[in-house]
């Protein structure tokens, strides 16, 4: 029997990832182990093999076979646009995709001037402005602290996923506009969805079972 290869984004999804297989028999000790900088982990009895790798690199290893399934947020499947089948929300991980600023800043998104949107996500954003508002943008991606950006007058607005929204009220800015709900997702190579279809597909249905229950 061949390994079945899981993707998992390293840090909280990961571990959150576990504790539900766990909870349908999926299993590994080793992985455990928070102080470890191991990346790759197996489960010899089930035949399973686990890699933690970067959140946005998930969707890569994915849509080229080299992991059959992974777990990652919807923010990062859409931000990656990698050709693969979405079949699950985990329903943790979840936060919202917002537009966010200085209150002032509202105005300029209701009569779509050309304003300067930070972000960590180039795509989300170009998709959201450009097909969604059919509003031309500057688009300025950063790394990560994307709040910085208005406060200092990097941009007007940025692009980013808000939790608690602790972030943004600490830094005098607010959630502008929505743009769609996230949390962690299940996704599934299409090549192994079909040469493994029975040990992923038990994997999808017990996951299923257990959310409805
Ligand atoms: C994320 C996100 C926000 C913050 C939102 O940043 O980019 O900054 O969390 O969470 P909140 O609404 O609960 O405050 P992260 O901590 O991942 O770090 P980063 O800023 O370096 O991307």
């Amino acid at each position: 029997m061949r390994y079945i290869t899981f993707a998992l984004a390293k840090g909280r999804l990961a571990h959150q990832t576990l504790e539900v297989l766990e909870k349908i028999g999926i299993t590994c000790e080793e992985i455990k182990d928070k102080s470890s900088r191991k990346l790759i982990f197996v489960n010899e009895d089930l035949k399973l093999r686990f890699f933690l790798a970067k959140a946005n690199d998930v969707p890569t290893y994915v849509e080229y076979g080299t992991a059959d399934i992974g777990v990652v947020g919807k923010d990062t499947i859409l931000e990656e646009g990698r050709k693969m089948y979405e079949v699950l929300d985990l329903g943790f991980g979840k936060c919202r995709m917002c537009v966010a600023g200085p209150e002032s800043a509202k105005e300029l998104l209701k009569h779509g001037e050309l304003i300067r949107v930070a972000t960590k996500y180039p795509n989300i954003t170009k998709d959201y402005f450009y097909n969604k508002k059919h509003q031309t943008v500057e688009i300025i991606k950063l790394n990560g602290s994307i709040e910085l950006a208005p406060i200092v007058g990097l941009s007007e607005v940025i692009v980013d996923i808000v939790e608690t929204g602790s972030t943004l009220r600490e830094n005098g800015l607010v959630v502008l506009e929505e743009i769609c709900n996230i949390s962690a997702r299940m996704v599934v190579n299409e090549v192994s969805m079909k040469m493994e279809h029975e040990r992923i597909a038990k994997i999808i249905q017990d996951l299923k079972t257990l959310y409805n229950n």
